[in-house]
């Protein structure tokens, strides 16, 4: 008998579908044992947002900056996993605030420690640098990656930047003002995401994850868009300067994050047209380096 952990936080419950529809051909097996531990929070963030705690969460969401969690029950601690799916979604360019704090608590110590992971995020659709940034958390617990898999809102950058938004904001999934498209992954991505769970199991049993990655990219489980590379790398410096300055703020701290608002706001509507439109005038020149970077960020290394 194996034994698999599912580590997943959600507030809409995508995150949690993902999880699930990855995990059912590992449920349906009865060679495996499967475990869901939700991550829980000591004070939970709002579901719907608002306007304050939204953008309040932006430091220590980048800063990486530990919440308090609810304790992870005894029995999970004191297992052994040979294999962990760790489902995350991505804030403010970072793993989200629940899954950083789960992944430097004491816990996490024991539990990643010497074990094989597969990383499973629900995004928007700039998740490269937050990967980035899982990748050094799991090393420090002495984790062993072996697939990545990353689901996003296929929808043009901006159209997402809306929808997104508004559902975060109204807590509904819905097509906004009857025009635009429903936000998030999509139903059929979502639905379709039971496909990846076959490869996983099929490593598991034969305790192989060599070709893991291969064969998930082989089934689309990762689309690099060149574009998002440059932006995500450019956000992360910006938001770099934005975050160590709002740290610093006590008394200011929310006229501050005002501020921060505005700015985030002309970056995503003016700057990343420009970015975007820059990148296209520079995409012939730098065509070896984009394809460099697609092949990495496909893989796992
Ligand atoms: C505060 C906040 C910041 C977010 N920042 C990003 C981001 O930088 N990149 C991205 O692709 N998605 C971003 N998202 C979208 C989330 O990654 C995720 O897709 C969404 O919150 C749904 O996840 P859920 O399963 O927890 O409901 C953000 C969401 C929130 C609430």
């Amino acid at each position: 008998m194996k034994n698999v952990l599912v580590i997943y936080y959600s507030q809409s419950g995508q995150l949690e579908e993902i999880a699930r529809n990855i995990a059912k051909p590992l449920l349906d097996s009865n060679e495996i044992n499967v475990q869901f531990h939700e991550i829980k929070l000591e004070k939970p963030f709002p579901f719907p947002w608002n306007n304050d705690a939204f953008f309040g969460a932006f430091p220590e969401s980048f800063l990486q900056i530990p919440t308090p969690l609810l304790p992870v029950p005894e029995a999970i601690v004191n297992t052994k996993f040979d294999l962990i799916l760790l489902n995350y979604q991505v804030w403010y360019l970072s793993p989200s605030i629940p899954i950083t704090s789960f992944l430097k608590s004491s816990e996490a110590k024991i539990i990643f420690n010497n074990t094989p992971v597969v990383t499973i995020h629900g995004s928007r659709n700039m998740w490269i640098m937050a990967q980035e940034k899982v990748k050094v958390l799991l090393k420090e617990n002495n984790a062993l990656l072996k697939g990545n898999i990353a689901l996003v809102d296929r929808r043009g950058n901006l159209i997402s930047v809306v929808t997104i938004v508004e559902w975060m904001f109204s807590g509904v999934k819905k097509r906004y003002l009857g025009i635009f498209p429903l936000p998030g992954v999509s139903d059929k991505d979502i639905n379709e995401s039971t496909k990846f769970g076959y490869p996983i199991l099929t490593g598991l049993i034969e305790n192989n994850y060599d070709n893991l990655q291969q064969k998930l990219v082989a089934l689309d489980a990762v689309r690099i868009r060149p574009f998002l590379i440059t932006v995500d790398k450019t956000g992360n410096k910006i938001f770099s300067k934005w975050s160590n300055l709002l740290i610093t703020k006590k008394q200011s701290r929310k006229a501050w994050t005002k501020v921060f608002k505005v700015y985030l706001l002309l970056a995503i509507w003016l700057i990343s047209p420009i970015v975007y439109i820059l990148h296209l005038i520079a995409y012939p020149l730098r065509i070896r380096k984009i394809n460099k970077d697609i092949q990495y960020y496909k893989g796992i290394n």
